[in-house]
């Protein structure tokens, strides 16, 4: 009986990949989100701004889903920014739950997606139980080759950039580093993405066309792609939508 769900399952998920989409040519291998427009979704349904959050969760879910089935390998979604503590204190509490929440429903099932879970962003500030939460789930996911599910929380580009010139500075300083020796390399090594590809796609929902601090480094070559339709609503079908765009786009790289 489960297996046969499953089949049917499998069947359905495969069926909504658009014929468009070339499956056996250019997919993304590392797409970058930037998932707004959770407030104005639950503003427009005289909800409180949490519950936008919350329906928000499930887009995760089907977002990921839709990605790991086509073949995307690392997938980086901007939970919270280095800004967001200027919320109201119950909304950032809110948000500092979902993790735990997100992970309590869903680990199992991206355990046997063979998906690995990872935290970027900066550790201070964030409470125990959100570290807790998403430490447990790194470890247990660690040796996972599946899709990396990175989510940035706690994350500010600029500060990312900020922390790596502060190594890289006491290495001048202790003599370990000549200054002259400093590249592009160097100072990737020191980001939260030192092991992972630069985004090769930029998802930024709900209308708005701006970056927000979201990972400034890595994106200097990265295809944008913007919607105004909001995270909550956004659908497997958007998804696969800014894919097959990808894929029309020609990256160049300053070349000709
Ligand atoms: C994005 O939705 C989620 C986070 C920033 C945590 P918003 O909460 O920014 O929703 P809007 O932009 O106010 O609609
Ligand atoms: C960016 O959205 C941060 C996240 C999606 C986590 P914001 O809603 O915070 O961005 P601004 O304030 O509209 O630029
Ligand atoms: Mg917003």
């Amino acid at each position: 009986m489960l297996e046969h769900l499953a089949r049917k399952w499998s069947r359905k998920e495969k069926q909504s990949v658009p014929a468009e989409l070339d499956r056996s040519g250019k997919i993304p291998q590392h797409v970058a989100v930037i998932m707004d427009g959770n407030g104005r979704w639950a503003n427009m349904r005289n909800l409180p701004r949490v519950a936008g959050h919350r329906a928000g969760m499930k887009t995760v879910k089907e977002v990921v889903k839709a990605a790991d089935e086509i073949g995307v390998r690392y997938m980086t979604m901007y939970a919270f920014s280095t800004e967001n503590w200027k919320r109201p204190r119950d909304e950032v509490d809110f948000l500092m739950k979902l993790p735990q929440e997100f992970l309590s429903t869903e680990l199992d099932e991206l355990v046997e997606r063979n998906v690995r879970i990872r935290m970027l962003g900066s550790k201070e500030k964030l409470p125990a139980h959100t570290l807790k939460a998403l430490h447990e789930a790194e470890e247990r996911t660690y040796e996972n080759q599946g899709l990396q599910l990175c989510f940035a929380l706690n994350y500010g580009g600029r500060d990312e950039i900020v922390k790596a010139f502060s190594v890289l500075a006491s290495k001048v300083k202790a003599g370990e580093l000549d200054p002259e020796a400093l590249d592009e390399e160097a100072v990737s090594r020191y980001l939260y993405t030192s092991d992972i590809p630069d985004p090769d796609l930029l998802i930024r929902t709900s209308g708005e066309i701006r970056l927000s601090n979201f990972m400034l480094w890595q994106l200097a070559y990265t295809e944008l792609w913007f919607t105004d339709v909001l995270w909550p609503d956004f659908t497997r079908e958007h998804f696969y939508q800014a894919i097959v765009e990808y894929q029309g786009r020609a990256r160049r790289y300053g070349a000709v």
